[in-house]
C-alpha cells in the first residue's frame, strides 16, 4: 500500500505483473449479455460484466419529443443514461448531473454514426441506459448493451458498437479497468469500435499518457473490443437462431 494524504492506494499491479484481481493485463472481466429481456420496449439488452449491471431499453424509431428537435432528413438519437441511486457504494443524488449529461451525448453521438438514421427522417431513435451496479466502464457497458437493444429492435445500423475502456495502471496499460484501477490509476481511455471498418466512434482520456503509450492503448482496445464484439453476436444469435446454440460465451479474454 501506498498513500498520498490520507489516501491509502492499493497496490495495483503484483510483482509478477498480475492486476488486483489476478487478470493479466490484456484480460477483461467476465462478460454476458442477454438480448431482449423486457418485453415493452422495441429492444433491449442486460450485461453484466464483472461487478456492472446495466440494463438498456430502445424505443423507436417513433414521433420526436420535444417536437422541436425533429429533423426533416433524418432520425434524431437520443440518449438517456442514469445511474440508480444504489448502484454506486456512497448512494449517488439521483436524476441528472453533468456526468450523466455528458455521457449521454457522446453515446448519442457515437450511435447516430452508425445508424442509418437517414432512413427515418422526423423521427427519433430513444436509448435508455440504467445502471443498477456500478464499477467503472459503465459508459462502456452501456454502449455494449444499447448496441445489442437497438439490433434487437431491428434498428438498421453499419455494425454493432463494441466498447471498452483502457488506462495505465501502476504504470502498465491495462484492458478494461475496474473501480480501484479507474479511480487510482494513471490514466483512463475508453472508446467504442466500429468492428468491420476499424472506425473510432467514441474516444474519451481521463489522465495522461505520452504518445507511445496512447498507441498503444488503442492497439489494446481495438483487440478487447474484437472479442467483445463476439460476444455481443453470440447474444443476438442466441435470441434469434432457430435451433437454439451453445451458451453465451462468458469470458471474453483477449488473450485467449
Ligand atoms: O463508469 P465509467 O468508467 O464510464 O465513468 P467514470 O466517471 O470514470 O466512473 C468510474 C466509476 O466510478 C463508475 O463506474 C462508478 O463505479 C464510480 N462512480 C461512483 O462511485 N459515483 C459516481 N457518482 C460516479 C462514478
Amino acid at each position: 500500500m501506498g498513500s498520498v494524504g490520507a489516501k491509502e492506494i492499493p497496490q495495483l499491479i503484483t510483482p509478477d505483473g498480475r492486476r488486483i484481481d489476478g487478470r493479466l493485463p490484456d484480460e477483461l472481466r467476465q462478460l454476458r449479455i442477454v438480448a431482449g429481456p423486457l418485453h415493452r420496449a422495441d429492444g433491449s439488452a442486460y450485461v453484466e460484466w464483472g461487478l456492472n449491471k446495466v440494463m438498456a431499453a430502445v424505443y423507436g424509431p417513433r414521433e420526436v419529443h420535444p417536437r422541436h428537435l425533429q429533423q426533416n432528413n433524418k432520425a434524431i438519437v437520443q440518449c438517456k443514461y442514469n445511474m440508480a441511486a444504489f448502484s454506486v457504494d456512497e448512494r449517488k443524488r439521483p436524476g441528472l448531473d453533468r456526468r450523466s449529461q455528458e455521457i449521454s451525448k457522446v453515446i448519442a453521438e457515437a450511435f447516430e454514426s452508425v445508424i442509418f438514421v437517414e432512413e427515418f427522417p422526423r423521427t427519433s431513435i430513444d436509448v435508455y441506459i440504467e445502471v443498477l451496479q456500478a464499477n467503472a466502464g459503465t459508459r462502456c457497458a452501456g454502449v455494449v448493451a444499447a448496441s445489442v437493444a437497438l439490433a434487437d429492435a431491428g434498428i438498421p445500423m453499419v455494425d454493432l458498437l463494441p466498447s471498452v475502456a483502457v488506462g495505465k495502471v501502476g504504470g502498465k496499460i491495462c484492458l478494461d479497468l475496474k473501480k480501484e484501477e479507474d479511480n487510482f490509476g494513471e490514466a483512463d481511455l475508453p472508446m467504442a469500435l466500429v468492428p468491420q471498418s476499424g472506425r473510432l466512434v467514441l474516444l474519451q482520456m481521463e489522465g495522461h499518457m505520452t504518445r507511445d503509450e496512447l498507441s498503444q492503448s488503442l492497439d489494446l482496445g481495438v483487440k478487447g473490443c474484437r472479442s467483445i464484439y463476439e460476444v455481443m453476436r453470440a447474444a443476438l444469435r442466441e435470441k434469434y437462431s432457430v435451433e437454439p446454440s451453445a451458451a453465451t460465451p462468458a469470458a471474453a479474454g483477449v488473450g485467449q
